[in-house]
């Protein structure tokens, strides 16, 4: 359910499944920004239960507190789990349903952009590890997303452009007009206006949910997601994880555009209209000067040990068209990565 106001679908989401007992897991800031969800975790559940957002939430410690404070509410099979905050509380509490008596239902109630159009969507929860971020989770879908605009309102301006990177990484893999969307609506975006905001969700959330509802356990076309996120995620890793998830996503983007040009699969004019769109949301189209390109190539090793040596990206033809491609090599990567350095 998409919409402002979606939350008052909770009742009967809950009434048509008559649980035992149901609890509320809650972003910390979030109750304190919308007491409404009190209120409604007062009538609705037994407990609510408040956690601290950001990636510090899903640790194995913060799991079995979590596990604890499941039992203390004495939640049964017959129970459901709400969630409502950002990704990392919907990926440390969907963990903790689907392991919770071997697996209860769960109601996902997405706070952020990034969550309502990524992490509440296909099915995926996890925890980190010092060895590494998700490296312990489960395949467990809510039965039901409830993703209500009125949230956003209280979003910081920078967790917004986050979520923004993963709506244009979204358009680019299955949704042209979006893109255009974006374009011509960036104003009432990032003014966080309906009804081109509603849109933009909706639409989204459309391409995600068909791509996992085809490839659920992403043995294929769901790794079409990961379109800017291979050096997206080796910019992370080689800034010691001080660039954010979205930002770093949206140079991973650029290089990747790059890659393609240099294979003949993409025209220039993808990259140049993707640095227009990126840097319209305040997001950056260029790499800190304090990052090493040959830093960034050998961090792309960590995802070339997962697929048995060979370097795989999702790279894109044109809006709404990606296709994964395999062995990339660290030259390749090396002069994508190249264009996004300040000119000397
Ligand atoms: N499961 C998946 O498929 C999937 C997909 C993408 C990302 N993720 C995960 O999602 C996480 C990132 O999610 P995120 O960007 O939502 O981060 P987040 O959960 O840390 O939220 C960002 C910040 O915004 C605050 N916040 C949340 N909602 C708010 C609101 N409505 N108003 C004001 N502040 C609010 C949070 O307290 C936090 O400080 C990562 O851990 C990532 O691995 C999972
Ligand atoms: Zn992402």
């Amino acid at each position: 359910v998409i919409a402002r106001g979606a939350i008052e679908s909770l009742d009967a989401a809950l009434a048509e499944r008559n649980p035992s007992r149901v609890a509320l897991v809650v972003d910390r800031e979030v109750a304190r920004l919308h007491p409404g969800l009190e209120r409604l975790a007062r009538r609705v559940a037994a407990a609510s239960i408040l956690v601290d957002g950001g990636e510090g939430a899903k640790t194995a410690e913060k799991l079995v507190a979590l596990w604890g404070a499941l039992g203390e509410a004495d939640l049964d099979r017959g129970s459901i789990l709400l969630a409502a905050g950002g990704g990392t509380v919907l990926d440390l509490a969907g963990f903790a349903a689907s392991t919770w008596h071997r697996g209860i239902p769960w109601i996902a109630i997405p706070t952020t952009l990034l969550a309502m159009v990524d992490a509440a969507i296909g099915g995926k929860t996890a925890i980190d590890l010092p060895a590494g971020k998700n490296l312990v989770g489960t395949f467990h879908s809510p039965i039901e997303v409830i993703a209500d605009l009125a949230f956003l309102d209280t979003l910081p301006a920078e967790e917004l452009s986050t979520g923004f990177a993963e709506v244009v990484k979204t358009a680019v893999v299955g949704d042209a007009a979006l893109l255009d969307l974006i374009e011509e609506k960036a104003p009432a975006l990032l003014a966080r206006e309906e009804p081109a905001l509603l849109e933009a969700v909706r639409r989204a959330v459309a391409v995600k949910t068909a791509i996992v509802a085809r490839d659920p356990r992403e043995g294929g076309e769901r790794r079409l997601l990961n379109f800017g996120h291979t050096v997206g995620h080796a910019i992370e890793r080689a800034s010691g994880y001080t660039i954010p998830h979205g930002r770093a996503v949206a140079l991973g983007m650029l290089a990747e555009c790059a890659i393609a040009e240099a294979r003949g699969l993409a025209a220039p004019a993808l990259r140049e209209r993707l640095a227009r769109v990126l840097a319209r949301f305040g997001l950056p189209v260029r790499l800190p000067p304090t990052l090493d390109v040959r830093a960034i190539v050998s961090a792309t090793a960590a995802d070339k040990k997962r697929s048995a040596g060979v370097l795989s990206m999702a790279l894109p033809r044109e809006p709404g068209r990606v296709e994964v491609v395999l062995g990339v090599t660290p030259s390749e990567t090396t002069n994508g990565v190249r264009p996004l350095l300040w000119p000397a």
